[in-house]
């Protein structure tokens, strides 16, 4: 049943962070409000403060000054409720595999047997189940943010942020998992942030992409994708979102011409099977 709630507003978001001595301003004034069930997208060059962006949502830092709000509260530090996957996996390399994703449910309301269910399906989601007891030196880097995914994943938040979370998955890996987070954020309705390098997996994901610009990090556009959440990767009005995200980017010296990326948009590999969709 889709929750109610996952409401993030943002307001004159201001970060700054010293380094070497010389003070940085990682976000300038971000203004956002991100509504229940968005599935958002979030691009930008390298160091524009997306990961900032994610950990100030997540309550893993604070705000020099402005307001973020989880559903009307103020964000004052992490919370269940919203659940992060970072850029690497992070793993306990003392537990195993099924042990990561059950750190996920930790404080959950849920009998030993109902983890364990839900442990289960989650590796199964994420194409590990015959890992369960593995242990994290066993996994190739691929397999262990699979792992990170399941955990992030594993006690349904309603709001799920994700910082890269695909970027070391080999292309099939990438597109299989970007179909079932996607059908399992329509089930569940969590508001999803979900922070890419790369365009296409922006467009193809996103009710709304975030383009931001670097040096303060900022707001440089919002393109709505208006098109409905079960898409096809060759379906020509993403092009069309993409080229408006590129155009936003190729501003930013830290991306590469927009007519060098446009015709790198590859289509969805004809062998692949359809999203497996948790029951
Ligand atoms: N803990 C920190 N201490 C000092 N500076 C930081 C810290 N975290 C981030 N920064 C700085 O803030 C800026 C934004 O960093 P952030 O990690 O948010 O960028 P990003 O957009 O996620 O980059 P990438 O795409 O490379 O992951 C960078 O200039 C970075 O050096
Ligand atoms: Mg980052």
């Amino acid at each position: 049943m889709p929750l109610q709630g996952g409401v993030i507003a943002i307001s004159g978001l201001v970060k700054r962070f010293r380094v070497d001595g010389a003070e940085l301003t990682a976000l300038g004034g971000v203004d956002l409000w991100i509504a229940p069930g968005e599935f958002l997208t979030v691009v930008g060059a390298s160091g524009c403060g997306k990961s900032t962006l994610l950990r100030l949502i997540a309550g893993l830092e604070h705000a020099d000054a402005g307001v973020l709000s989880h559903d009307g509260a103020p964000i004052a530090g992490p919370s269940l409720a919203r659940g992060l996957v970072f850029q690497e996996p992070r793993l306990f390399p003392w537990l195993t595999v099924a042990q990561n994703v059950a750190v996920g449910l930790e404080n959950a309301p849920l009998s030993r047997a109902e983890k364990a269910l839900a442990v289960a399906e989650h590796l199964t989601l994420v194409g590990l189940s015959a890992f369960a007891r593995a242990w994290p030196h066993q996994l190739s880097g691929g397999m262990a943010q699979r792992v990170a995914i399941a955990r992030g994943l594993v006690n349904r938040p309603d709001v799920l942020l994700l910082d890269e979370p695909f970027g070391a998955l080999d292309m099939l890996t990438r597109a299989r998992l970007q179909d079932e987070l996607r059908a399992i954020q329509q089930r569940a309705g969590a508001t999803t942030v979900f922070v890419t390098h790369d365009v296409d997996e922006a467009a193809y994901l996103g009710d709304r992409v975030v383009v931001l610009a670097p040096r303060p990090g900022r707001i440089r556009e919002i393109v709505d994708v208006k098109l409905p959440a079960r898409r096809d990767r060759a379906d020509p009005r993403l092009a069309g979102v993409r080229e408006r995200v590129l155009r936003a980017l190729g501003e930013d010296p830290g991306y590469p011409r927009p007519a060098l990326v446009a015709d790198a948009a590859w289509r969805r590999p004809a062998t692949l099977a359809p999203a497996a969709v948790l029951q």
